[in-house]
């Protein structure tokens, strides 16, 4: 894996996450239990901090970035599609990011709570927990509860992350 202190800034790694050789991970950072980080992520803690907690999932083209004394908080069991680009503030846990969304500065997501595919975030959107918001910018779209089934959907994303935190050390072969 590709993991990079700067200066004093020493990224924290869980022995049990994956990160793959291709994906980045620069200085402040704190990688929780069982998190997955797929190929082409970048995960750069240079002027903030940036703290994912245990089994999160972070997908193929994710950029997680921070601004100057500011944390980027993800909590546990967050999915994070491809090529979204976190910005953040705050994820809180059990929420979803969909693949390609933009989530701007200082922009706050809620427990439970899905960005969806594409979807860009201003701060001053309150998201609120178990709901969907969704364009650009993102609004309200619906109430987003356990049974529904795009939550399903999702967590058994996040189960098969996880998952794949442990077969790929085991099964993934670099052949040329
Ligand atoms: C938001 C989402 C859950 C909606 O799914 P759904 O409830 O099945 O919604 P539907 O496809 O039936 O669409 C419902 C309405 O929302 C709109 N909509 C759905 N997805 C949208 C999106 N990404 N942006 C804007 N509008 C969207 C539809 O156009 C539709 O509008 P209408 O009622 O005016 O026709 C889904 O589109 C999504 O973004 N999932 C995220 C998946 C994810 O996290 N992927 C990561 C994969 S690893």
């Amino acid at each position: 894996m590709v993991v990079y202190a700067l200066g004093d800034k020493v990224p924290e790694i869980a022995d049990s996450a994956y990160i793959h050789p291709l994906a980045c991970v620069i200085g402040d950072v704190k990688i929780g239990e069982n998190v997955f980080v797929a190929p082409q992520a970048s995960i750069r803690g240079d002027i903030g901090r940036i703290e994912i907690g245990d089994e999160s999932n972070i997908q193929d083209g994710v950029v997680i970035h921070s601004d100057p004394g500011f944390v980027t908080f993800i909590g546990r069991r967050v999915n994070i599609g491809h090529n979204a680009s976190i910005h953040s503030e705050y994820i809180g846990n059990n929420a979803a990011i969909g693949m390609g969304a933009v989530l701007m500065v200082g922009s706050r997501v809620a427990e439970g709570a899905l960005i969806a595919n594409a979807a860009l975030l201003h701060p001053k959107t309150v998201t609120e927990p178990y709901k969907i918001y969704a364009g650009v910018p993102a609004k309200y779209l619906r109430d987003f509860p356990e049974d529904d089934p795009a939550r399903v959907t999702i967590t058994g994303y996040v189960d098969s992350y996880v998952e794949r935190t442990r077969t790929y050390p085991r099964v993934l072969r670099r052949l040329d």
